[in-house]
């Protein structure tokens, strides 16, 4: 069994076992943000790429929790840089931790940091799949519709889809409908699509969409949960 846990925007939080990661941890400033970053208690921080509305506390929650970043390995290094514990993966590469297996997926978008000097690219951005308590998580991070999702789907059991929904600077709800038929997961949990004006949704219609295509879309407030259970 796997929780996931929205905690606004992109952040949601998965546990199973004991174990809990949390994925793009933008919570300080985030107008949705269930909770702070003070309240965070991770094994680790998966971070899909540079923008603020997803790199966000990572570095502040590493260090005060002394766990590790996992990314790809040019924002691993920035967080390393940052005295952070960057862990650096690539696009396609998998890895068991001990709270579960993390793959690094591709995912069609930017990755940088604003700074005095300007934006510091940081690598291409990613999503991922995690596999915890049984159950596969597919978090797509911000990216628009690839054919490659399908790839995806017809290599792995997908139980469940976190997908951008929000349009403007990903997917919006057509598209990531398109990405669900790819995919083909039991369970879709969208999101990015509140926190800005240019990404408003109302995601019902969304929902009954997948009704009709049997995927169950489950509508998260910040500070929602929700069981996967295992396939079976
Ligand atoms: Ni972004
Ligand atoms: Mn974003």
């Amino acid at each position: 069994m796997l929780t996931i846990r929205a905690l606004g925007h992109a952040c949601h939080q998965l546990s199973a076992d004991g174990k809990s990661v949390i994925l793009d941890p933008w919570l300080k400033g985030n107008p949705e943000a269930a909770c702070g970053p003070e309240e965070v208690a991770v094994e680790a921080i998966l971070v899909s790429h540079g923008h603020h509305d997803h790199f966000g506390d990572a570095l502040d929650i590493a260090k005060r929790l002394k766990c590790p970043i996992i990314t790809v390995a040019e924002l691993a290094r920035y967080c390393s840089r940052q005295g952070a514990e960057g862990v650096g993966m690539h696009l396609g590469g998998s890895r068991l931790f001990d709270f579960g297996r993390v793959k690094l997926t591709l995912a069609f978008h930017g990755s940088g940091i604003a700074g005095p000097q300007g934006t510091e690219y940081v690598g291409p951005p990613c999503g991922f799949l995690v596999t915890m308590g049984g159950v596969t998580v597919y978090f797509a991070g911000d990216t628009g519709l690839f054919c490659d999702m399908r790839l995806i789907g017809d290599t792995h059991r997908v139980d469940a889809a976190i997908l951008p929904i929000g349009d403007n600077y990903t997917m919006g709800p057509h598209d990531a409908l398109l990405a669900a038929e790819m995919l083909h997961p039991r369970i879709v949990i969208p999101c990015h699509y509140g926190a800005f004006d240019a990404i408003k949704q109302n995601p019902t219609d969304f929902a009954a969409e997948l009704a009709h295509r049997d995927i169950d879309c489950r509508l998260l407030k910040p500070g929602d949960s929700t069981e996967v259970p295992p396939e079976g």
